[in-house]
């Protein structure tokens, strides 16, 4: 029997919480041989934790053979002591009347906290998925109030988008989703998202030249990608939960067990490349393997593509400018 590995989950007793932590459990993040213990955080506030309580409820009556412990908890420091792995869903939404600078407010006093706690107690190869929004920014402050963890220990989540922009092209082409390769999208998880099919192919064959049809690419299908999030808020009323809380556990599954040489698409801290400035969270095309993600390098870049990608990256330092007396 493998030793347990430590799971945090931030945000446990909502929407997301609710599709993630069954899934985990059951093994469908880290493998199905691999026992878990679920530290799960929510706010103090009494009706939280009290529904908080009831998911517990929920997964013990599961009966997982996995599950080698779970807790709840109210502080960030008792939550990712010594966490392999956390999952930062829980953020603030944005209320009426709320600006974009309130939202970048509230939430990174909760990311400043919970990346120092993570500092303080985590393990020192933890892997932090944030999937709270604004989701890059958030783990850019995460990642700076963690001065002792290697910047790759973050993460934002593009992986939604991705599968948003796998299946979207998967469905216009009639080609099954997993004939599509090399799919990915830069920047910000933000409708300012550039979903890049240059490199992206079907069945091996280049896809730009099956699709032949450059005018529903940038007017319908970029737009569609990037308002995705909006047009479910829209439908449903509530926010994406099921698709969110499956892009987290691809996002980690591959991280921990390797994506097997295929393109991934993972928000990471720039290191300089393709023109974005360093520690930039931004998503970039990534392949993992022994639990380390490696940037794929050497894309070209066209004058569209640069374009696209500067607008997201404007949208990223604007928003870092904005939480940077946070951070001092
Ligand atoms: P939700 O409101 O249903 O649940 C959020 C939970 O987080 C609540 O239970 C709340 O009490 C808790 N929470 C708030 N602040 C917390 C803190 N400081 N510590 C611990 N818990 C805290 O929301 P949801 O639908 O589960 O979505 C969660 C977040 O994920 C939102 O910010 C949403 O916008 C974002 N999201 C991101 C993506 C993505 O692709 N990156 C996709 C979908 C949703
Ligand atoms: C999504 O992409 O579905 C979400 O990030 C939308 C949102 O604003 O919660």
């Amino acid at each position: 029997m493998k030793k347990p590995m430590r799971v945090a989950v931030t945000g446990a007793a909502g929407q997301i919480g609710y599709s993630l932590l069954f899934r985990i459990a059951s093994g469908e993040m880290l493998g199905k041989d691999q026992p878990v213990i679920l530290q799960l955080l929510e706010i103090p506030d009494e009706k939280a934790q009290k529904a908080l309580k009831g998911v517990m409820m929920e997964v013990d009556d599961c009966a997982f053979p996995l599950l080698a412990g779970m807790s709840a908890h109210s502080d960030a420091n008792t939550a990712f002591k010594d966490v392999d792995v956390a999952l930062l869903v829980g953020a603030r939404p944005r209320g009426p009347g709320m600006e974009r600078k309130d939202l970048l407010e509230a939430n990174g006093a909760i990311f400043t906290v919970q990346g120092r706690a993570l500092d303080a107690g985590a393990s020192r190869n933890v892997k932090v998925l944030v999937v709270g929004n604004p989701a890059n920014t958030n783990a850019y402050i995460a990642m700076k109030s963690a001065p002792s963890l290697d910047k790759s220990c973050f993460t934002a989540m593009l992986r939604l988008d991705h599968n948003r922009a796998l299946s979207q092209l998967a469905t216009k082409l009639g080609k099954p989703v997993a004939s599509i390769e090399k799919m990915i999208v830069w920047g910000n998880h933000s409708p300012t998202m550039y979903p890049d099919i240059r490199f992206a192919t079907v069945e091996g064959k280049p896809a730009k030249p099956m699709l032949n049809d450059d005018a529903w690419y940038k007017d319908t299908y970029i737009p569609t990608v990037g308002k995705r999030g909006a047009a479910i808020i829209e439908a449903r009323g509530l926010s994406s939960a099921a698709s969110a809380a499956n892009a987290a556990i691809d996002h980690v599954r591959d991280w921990v067990l390797g994506s097997n040489g295929k393109w991934v698409t993972m928000g990471i801290a720039s290191d300089g490349s393709y023109g974005i400035p360093q520690d930039v969270m931004y998503g970039f095309p990534c392949t993992t393997a022994n639990g380390k993600f490696e940037m794929v390098k050497g894309l070209e870049i066209d004058d569209f593509s640069r374009e696209r990608m500067n607008k997201t990256l404007a949208e990223l330092e604007e928003e870092r400018a904005g939480v940077a007396h946070l951070l001092k």
